[in-house]
């Protein structure tokens, strides 16, 4: 069974629970859901290259969207990194040292994942306790009953909560190491500096010789990156519009998708995947939540989504920039994808 509470407690006696940290700006963002979805669409339909930010992808059509993306022959990057956790979770075990730890995982989406690396700490007998950390409830409270129900003896604690609000929460509560992972290729979506941002965010939660396991998408084949995000089925089309389709359901918009195309391109210069959905003809779409029309140009795209690839080299020098020291790449079989094995180091003069 799992319990929610406001007030955490500081007696364990329960192997699984389930802690809300709130905070005034958690009741801000749930009070204002749809404020905030109309003002993000309003501000980025405004600029001169018009934007939706990724995040409004995924819905509960989008998550089952990219689900079935996830399974095409073309989209590499999640059986890559399935790959590696089945052939190598033995030895992230190894890397890991034999003190008690929190493994703590940001986004609960992939939990088939983190079973993996649950599945081989167990059989190590490692000491640890699992951490997912989102801010969705309901996608927290199904992630737990599912890992205990599977692994009976697995420690769980599941932290409804913003990924560093929620490590912060940890380590005032427990005085232990931490194993924290960002499985997929999340870091990917973010631009260089923002992903910088984030790191080094990260690095500021997290203590001296604590771990983190990362994914990385590998810089590759051009055609096989364009493939991975064009495919045949065009199930990566319907996920892109399903953005518009979410406009038109939860703010009174009237986009028409027959109106515009996806279309997947790789920039060779930054190394990045870029996804747009692009207006066919010259048109205006009203959006009743924000009481205005956009206007279209023919062939105006709209921005949804970069996927920055990576070289063993980038990924080096973006850990030494926010202080990390990079301990093991582990590739899978085609060597297409890392799943990168960091240590925190921190020194007394730096914190
Ligand atoms: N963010 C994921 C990735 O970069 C998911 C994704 C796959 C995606 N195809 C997409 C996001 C198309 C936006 C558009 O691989």
């Amino acid at each position: 069974m799992s319990k929610t509470e406001t007030e955490p407690h500081t007696e364990s006696t329960m192997s699984q629970q389930t802690i809300k940290v709130v905070s005034a700006a958690d009741f801000a963002r749930n009070f204002g859901a749809r404020e905030a979805f109309a003002l993000d669409i309003l501000v980025g339909l405004s600029e001169q290259r018009k934007r939706i930010p990724s995040q409004y992808m995924y819905d509960a059509e989008g998550s089952r969207l990219f689900d079935k993306i996830t399974q095409l022959d073309e989209y590499y990057p999640t059986k890559c990194e399935l790959d590696i956790l089945e052939r190598c979770a033995g030895r992230f075990a190894e890397l890991a040292d034999n003190q008690p730890f929190n493994l703590v995982e940001f986004g609960a989406g992939s939990a088939l994942k983190a079973s993996y690396l649950i599945e081989a700490f167990l059989k190590h007998n490692l000491d640890f306790q699992y951490v997912p950390i989102d801010i969705s409830h309901s996608a927290l409270e199904k992630l737990a009953d599912d890992m205990t129900r599977r692994f009976p003896d697995l420690e769980l604690t599941a932290l409804i909560s913003e990924y560093f609000t929620g490590i912060k929460w940890l380590n005032n509560r427990y005085r232990r190491k931490n194993i924290a992972i960002f499985l997929g290729s999340s870091i990917g979506n973010f631009s260089h500096a923002e992903a910088r941002v984030f790191l080094r965010s990260m690095w500021n939660c997290l203590n001296n010789g604590d771990n983190l396991i990362i994914g990385f998408d590998l810089k590759k084949d051009i055609e096989l990156l364009v493939k991975a995000y064009n495919d045949s089925e065009g199930v990566t089309a319907a996920f892109n519009f399903n953005v518009l389709e979410r406009i038109n359901r939860e703010l009174g918009g009237e986009f028409d998708i027959s109106k515009f195309r996806h279309i997947g391109t790789y920039d060779v210069f930054s190394g990045a995947m870029e996804s747009y959905l692009v207006s066919l003809e010259a048109q205006d779409v009203f959006i009743d939540a924000i009481g205005r029309s956009f206007k279209f140009g023919p062939w105006e795209p709209i921005h949804i989504e970069y996927s920055y690839k990576y070289l063993e080299s980038d990924i080096e020098t973006l850990a030494a920039e926010t202080g990390f020291e990079v301990i093991e790449h582990i590739y899978d079989s085609n060597r297409w994808f890392i799943d990168s094995f960091w240590r925190v180091k921190k020194t007394d003069s730096n914190g």
